[in-house]
């Protein structure tokens, strides 16, 4: 087999790169670890910045989008027993956000896939980039039970933080940043309508947040010990739980009802740099993790996408290789300033246990100084809606 870009991993990166890069006219080929249905059955965040609403709408994969998501303006912060204070984005830099869920895209990139007839080979079994550092490499596999060779100008690694592709690149050159978050979050979907606003609690009994799906569809969370076992989580204890740490009129507007789905995610900030290593690029959760605190996984393996396609078509429709070239170093500020905001945001809304009393001091008054001063709101109304694309 040939192509002209060998894409490991058919998530969101590796899906939405290969419609991009069809609209510019240059081949590729998917090749996906599991089925589609897995593919399609995971539950992830669902806040999307106004850049990833813009390249999702300007590549022909944003119509139900547009029609069923949910647009925001900035959202809550409550700290117990004090008010809550509204982060007003779209006032601050005039930026929006949309309600809807990665799942959802995921469809709807499947979707364009077939409409175009594109090459997604799914269960492709011990995938590998080979002769990466040469003008001839390519990649191993095996599909329905045949040993396939897939050669390829470049080979893009949109396999997620456990795939291969970071893992072909040598130690020596990779550089490791990296952050544990000593609790992880308990999440559920409910088929119940929202609160209106996105909300983010500190409270004595942790963190949580109040997030939306769609006008029938919410989706909570907690903060949990990392060692918490989804089955002791009964729904209704997690009701109980989450509505504790809101304040009560937040608490009382909260409608419950069954959960259909629950999952508990462990915290990580993790950076691999750099983001290419010869024929070899990165995009995605395979180069990079945030905690889910401020939604902006997704928007960083988009905003990879998005320079990595523009580099490539420059490369192939101009002859450019400049803004290939520039890449790693591109893509990399744009996701330091999106890690260092899921960081700070951890930071200052959950309960870390152990901490003294004069971190406990400095949280509160970091949430004072956020409530009172409209610089700090007006900054960190910056940071949430993440950067705008470089040129
Ligand atoms: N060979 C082929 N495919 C692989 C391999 C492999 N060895 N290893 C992993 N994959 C596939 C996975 O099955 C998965 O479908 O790569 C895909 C990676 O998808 P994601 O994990 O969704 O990563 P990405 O596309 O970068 O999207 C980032 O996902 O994890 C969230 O918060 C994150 O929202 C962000 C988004
Ligand atoms: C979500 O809706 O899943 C979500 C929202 C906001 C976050 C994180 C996750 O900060």
């Amino acid at each position: 087999m040939k192509t002209q870009v060998a894409i490991i991993g058919g998530g969101p990166a590796g899906l939405l790169l290969s419609e991009i890069l069809h609209r510019h006219g240059v081949d590729s080929v998917v090749l996906e670890k599991h089925s589609r249905e897995y593919v399609l059955s995971r539950i992830r965040a669902g806040v999307l910045e106004q850049t990833t609403v813009d390249v999702l709408r300007s590549n022909g994969v944003g119509d139900r989008m547009e029609r069923e998501g949910h647009v925001h303006d900035g959202m809550k912060i409550v700290w117990a027993g004090r008010e809550s204070f509204f982060i007003d984005v779209k006032k601050h830099v005039n930026k929006r956000f949309m309600a809807y869920g990665q799942t959802n895209i995921q469809e709807d990139l499947f979707v364009a896939a077939d409409i175009r007839g594109a090459k997604v080979l799914t269960e492709a079994e011990d995938v590998q980039p080979v002769d990466v550092t040469t003008d001839h490499p390519y990649v191993t596999f095996r599909h329905n039970g045949e040993s396939v060779r897939l050669s390829c100008d470049y080979i893009v690694g949109c396999d997620g933080f456990h795939g291969v592709s970071r893992k072909s690149i040598p130690s020596s050159v990779l550089r490791i940043f990296e952050k544990e978050y000593p609790f992880g979050w308990l999440g559920i979907l409910s088929e119940t309508p929202p609160l209106p606003d996105i909300v983010y609690a500190n409270h004595p009994r942790g963190f949580a947040l109040a997030s939306m799906r769609s006008p029938m569809l919410s989706r909570y969370y907690i903060q949990a010990p990392l060692d918490t076992k989804l089955e002791d989580w009964s729904d209704d204890r997690f009701w109980r739980e989450l509505k504790a740490r809101f304040p009560k009129e937040l608490a009382d507007a909260i409608a419950t009802g069954p959960s259909i789905e629950k999952s508990i995610a462990p915290l990580r900030s993790f950076v691999a740099e750099p983001m290419r290593y010869g024929q070899l690029f990165l995009a995605g959760d395979a180069a990079h993790i945030v905690p889910p605190t401020g939604a902006k996984g997704l928007n960083l393996a988009v905003s990879d996408v998005f320079y990595l396609s523009r580099a490539l078509a420059a490369l192939y429709n101009q002859g450019s290789e400049a803004l290939l070239e520039q890449y790693s170093d591109m893509a990399l500020r744009r996701v330091w300033s999106s890690v260092r905001t899921s960081w700070y945001l951890t930071n200052l809304l959950h309960r870390f246990p152990g901490a003294s009393d004069f971190d406990q001091r400095a949280q509160e008054f970091e949430l004072d100084y956020l409530k009172s001063s409209h610089h700090a709101q007006a900054a960190l109304a910056e940071q949430y809606a993440g950067l705008s694309f470089e040129q």
